[in-house]
């Protein structure tokens, strides 16, 4: 069977000169279908540019990227979008102040030209947990996990197959971080949908993710998986820095067996 997403020697740089960046430098990861993977490592290693990159949002130096069994075109084209949507760390900044949660939603349905919007939308708000009251709030009318739940709604309502999420939980409390992830594991399971999860936190990775690639610098310093991580199991010693660095990393990984 083919991965969902395959990146092969991916580069990406940034500025030239005394300048320059190889924010991403000869990274590879296999995605299979229905996985939910991880990419974890401190601020500045490159998780979100990986993504990025996969959506055609930072220019690939080199390396080849696959979804669903073919090259991604460039520039990314609509059938690319409807089958992988991205969902961003700040729920403030990703959805527009102005705009209903209606206008929100309506949008990409409008942009891929389907009907059946009513249908489509009261679907997506009631797959995140929001009832129809919450469709013509504007976003300073929710709470942050409120907020995201639309971002998670904005871009599950074109039905894709790859959900890529950058830090989905990072601006949110604890208790909030917990109930978006929880919702995110049931809409896996629920749509079949593979994931790659970026975090600075290991704690949240492990919670929803089987196996993940630890990163630092742009490469890949460790791919392992959830279960070697909780037995304290790393190969490499800047994973044991990190999961010393992840405050509760042992005990929140503990009570989500
Ligand atoms: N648009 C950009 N222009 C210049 N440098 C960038 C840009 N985006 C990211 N970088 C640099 O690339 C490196 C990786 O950044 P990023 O992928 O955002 O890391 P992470 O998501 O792991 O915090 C950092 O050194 C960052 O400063
Ligand atoms: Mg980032």
């Amino acid at each position: 069977m083919t991965a969902m997403i395959e990146i092969e020697k991916l580069t990406v740089v940034f500025g030239s000169g005394s300048l320059r960046v190889a924010a991403v430098d000869d990274f590879t990861m296999r995605v299979d279908r229905g996985e939910s993977f991880g990419l974890v490592g401190e601020s500045g290693s490159g998780k979100s540019t990986v993504l990025r990159a996969v959506c055609g949002l930072a220019p690939a130096a080199g390396g080849s990227i696959a979804v669903d069994g073919k090259p991604v075109p460039t520039p990314r084209d609509r059938a690319f979008y409807s089958t992988v949507q991205m969902v961003f760390q700040d729920p403030y900044g990703s959805l527009h102040p102005r705009q209903t949660v209606d206008q929100i939603l309506s949008e990409p349905l409008s942009i891929h030209r389907l009907g059946d919007q009513d249908r489509r939308i009261a679907a997506a708000l009631g797959d995140v947990g929001l009832g129809p009251s919450f469709r013509f709030r504007y976003p300073h009318q929710l709470s942050g996990g409120q907020r995201q739940r639309v971002a998670i709604a904005r871009a599950l309502i074109l039905e894709p197959k790859v959900l890529l999420l950058d830090e989905p939980t990072s601006a949110l409390d604890a208790s909030v971080q917990a109930e978006i992830l929880n919702l995110l594991e049931r809409l896996r399971a629920e749509h079949g949908l593979t994931y790659v999860l970026v975090s600075h936190d290991l704690a949240v990775v492990t919670h929803l993710c089987g196996r993940l690639i630890v990163m630092r610098n742009g490469k890949a310093v460790e791919e392992t998986d959830a279960p070697r991580l909780r037995a304290g199991e790393t190969a490499s010693p800047y994973t044991r820095e990190l999961m010393q660095a992840t405050r509760g990393f042992t005990r929140a990984s503990q009570t989500t067996e």
